[in-house]
């Protein structure tokens, strides 16, 4: 299990035990975190399991791909240098304690 803290778009904190495996935006969804739609299911063409990666641990993480780029210019709520897809981003050791924030909206 990998802990991961939601920040939700109302300001609660959620701290989620994920599979390791899964997407943060599985864990989210299978815990009931508010504020990730993922219309798509995790299938990389919804862009509504938008979130904000805590900046210091952004480089700990995969790059995003060609695709999860394109999407992130048609996210609803503004776009930042640490905008990710939740569904794009695997729950590993490596990202222990990592605290994303969701956006105030997704759609
Ligand atoms: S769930 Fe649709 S793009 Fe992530």
């Amino acid at each position: 299990m990998v802990q991961i803290t939601f920040v939700e778009p109302a300001g609660a904190e959620v701290a989620v035990d994920a599979t390791e495996g899964w997407s943060l935006m599985q864990a989210a969804v299978a815990n009931g975190v508010d504020g990730i739609v993922a219309e798509c299911g995790g299938s990389c063409v919804c862009a509504t399991c938008h979130v904000y990666v805590d900046e210091t641990r952004l480089a700990a993480l995969p790059a995003p791909g060609e695709i999860e780029l394109e999407l992130l210019e048609e996210v609803k709520a503004e776009r930042r240098p640490n905008s990710r897809l939740s569904c794009q981003i695997t729950a590993t050791p490596e990202l222990a304690g990592l605290v994303v924030t969701i956006p105030p909206c997704q759609t």
